[in-house]
């Protein structure tokens, strides 16, 4: 797919069908977070899959509406080490390629914020160098809103964001 049309046509799906993501489709996910770039290439991230019914069910408990985890075909819990001024920053490098690469597939996702943070180092097994940073959760569309039905121009014209004008400054 067109980078820009995969940019303007990506929006955040929360609700998603009873399919599993392929193997291969999901090994492309992880592994466009894990080519990232990040300060340094210090790359400070860890990627938890939560695959375990009893992982997704304590990633589900930590964020703020626990059925998009639970309704989810891949969940995927980003970690950055504690101390790091940029590491907030390079996860959600990491996060949006993995989200971009996922909807190349047909596939949506969501960001989840994390309300419990504790809820999650004992069961997932993080050491205490870890600080949690966002949850992502995938899975195939339950109304699939294909990317090709428009060009970008119209995604763009049509998404619910601040105006070019207001955001980009030229001086
Ligand atoms: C850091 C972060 C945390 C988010 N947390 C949640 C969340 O807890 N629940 C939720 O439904 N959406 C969450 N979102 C998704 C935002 O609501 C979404 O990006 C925004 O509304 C734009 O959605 P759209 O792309 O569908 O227009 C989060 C997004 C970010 C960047």
């Amino acid at each position: 797919m067109d980078v820009y049309l995969a940019v303007a046509s990506k929006r955040d799906g929360r609700v998603y069908a009873e399919r599993a993501i392929p193997p291969a489709s999901e090994a492309r996910i992880l592994d466009a977070g894990r080519l990232s770039g990040s300060a340094r290439n210090g790359q400070p991230w860890t990627f938890t899959v939560a695959d375990s019914p009893a992982a997704k069910e304590a990633v589900a408990t930590s964020v703020y509406r626990p059925e998009l985890v639970l309704t989810a075909a891949l969940v995927v819990v980003i970690t950055v080490l504690r101390v790091g001024r940029l590491y907030d920053f390079d996860a959600g490098r990491a996060a949006q390629n993995m989200m971009l690469t996922a909807w190349d597939d047909g596939v949506v996702s969501c960001p989840n914020g994390i309300a419990r943070p504790g809820a999650l180092l004992g069961p997932l097994g993080l050491s205490d160098d870890q600080r949690p940073v966002t949850v992502l959760s995938f899975g195939y569309p339950a109304n699939a809103r294909p990317a090709k039905r428009w060009p970008p121009e119209s995604w763009s014209a049509r998404a619910r964001r601040r105006p070019f004008e207001q955001v980009v400054r030229r001086l």
